[in-house]
């Protein structure tokens, strides 16, 4: 039933911005007002949670790894799985960034009868959040040219190797169909993979009910609803809200306001969600970290005058409550201290 809210969370959202723009001068409230506001609280939260993953303090190295690390000679070190300099953090940092490369690593496990578990390698999560990452990304750039006078080539020509099969008029994106099958794959999941369902929450969910909306509603004015928008208008809005001139000079279609409102929904929603891992991931201590603690010695930097404290001082400190917990001692209470501690239950009854 969790998704079924984000459904309705979705829906919800669509008919505030259809309704909405059928309201004579509310358009200028959800072409302008609400575009800025929620660029304002993306950017805010986006700057605010990177700050404060920044002044987390991580005084020792942990880093998480899964090959050799730099030992002696004999062994042959593993330097993307286990990094020892900068240079390999960043190496194994690239391609995690750039080809997911721990989700190739993804298994699925099976019980059998016996009882017998199986793991088994499983790819098809990996290629299908490559293409929606991807997909999404070249959406998005591509999506400059209506924010740009004139248009860089360079996504002139993005734009031509992205609908070069010319399938449909206008010419079909790939990407607009990676996009799409991508996210519905990913919300496949969750829904038909038992052990995911019973993991998901409505969060997990609704971005990608959202992510949906906005591409099929993308989708929609390219190619089924073109003759409901005006592409001219929406070209001039959108140039201006970049130059801080925005102008809304006629009616733009209301497909297009439930389009923008859901990309607005998105950009609020993301600061303070999963989506944020697009941050997250280049501030995550466990893989941003050098696996060098056998050659260097890790000091807590930020409370340099904490002083040793070995187990032994630790018991001396604590031996008393210890025993009467009935935790093992390495030294026993001496014997007065022992009889006092056997008075004391008697003496609390009393
Ligand atoms: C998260 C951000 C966005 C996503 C994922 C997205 C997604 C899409 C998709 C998948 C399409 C179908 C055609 C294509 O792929 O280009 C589309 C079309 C469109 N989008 Fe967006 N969009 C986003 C932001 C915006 C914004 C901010 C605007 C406001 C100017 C906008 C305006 C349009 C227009 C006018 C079309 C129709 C383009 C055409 O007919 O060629 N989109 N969008």
């Amino acid at each position: 039933m969790k998704y079924a809210f984000s459904f309705l969370a979705v829906i919800a959202l669509i008919l505030i911005a259809w309704l909405g723009s059928l309201i004579p001068g509310m358009q200028y409230f959800f072409g302008v007002a609400v575009p800025y506001l929620a660029v304002l609280v993306f950017l805010g939260g986006f700057i605010y949670r990177v700050v404060q993953w920044g002044k987390s303090p991580v005084p020792f190295s942990i880093q998480t790894t899964c090959g050799q690390a730099k030992s002696l000679d004999m062994f042959k070190h593993d330097k993307l799985e286990s990094p020892e300099t900068t240079a390999q953090v960043v190496g194994r940092m690239a391609l995690e960034v750039l080809l997911f490369r721990s989700l190739f690593r993804n298994t699925k496990s099976e019980f059998y009868d016996g009882p017998k578990i199986t793991y088994e390698s499983s790819k098809w999560l990996w290629l299908f959040a490559l293409m929606f990452h991807y997909s999404f990304l070249v959406v998005i750039i591509r999506h400059m040219r209506l924010f740009l006078n004139p248009v860089p080539k360079l996504i002139g020509y993005l734009d031509w190797t992205d609908s070069m099969f010319e399938i449909g008029t206008p010419a079909m994106y790939m990407t607009t169909a990676g996009l799409l099958i991508g996210v519905l794959f990913l919300f496949g999941r969750r829904l038909f993979n038992r052990h995911v369902r019973y993991l998901s929450l409505a969060n997990d969910y609704f971005p990608l009910v959202l992510i949906f909306a906005i591409a099929a509603t993308g989708g929609l004015m390219r190619h089924f609803l073109r003759g409901g928008i005006d592409i001219v208008a929406i070209k001039e809005l959108a140039v201006g809200l970049v130059t801080f001139h925005p102008t809304i000079s006629t009616d733009i279609g209301s497909i297009f306001y439930i389009h923008l409102f859901l990309v607005c929904s998105l950009l609020v929603y993301f600061p303070f969600s999963k989506l944020m891992h697009l941050g997250g991931v280049f501030l995550s201590p466990t893989r941003i970290m050098k696996n060098n603690s056998r050659a260097v010695r890790h000091i807590n930097p930020w409370n340099p005058d904490i002083k040793p404290h070995a187990y032994a001082a630790y018991e001396d400190e604590f031996r008393e409550f210890m025993v009467s917990a009935g935790i093992p001692v390495e030294k026993e209470l001496p014997p007065q201290e022992e009889a006092a501690d056997e008075e004391a239950p008697e003496k609390q009854e009393a």
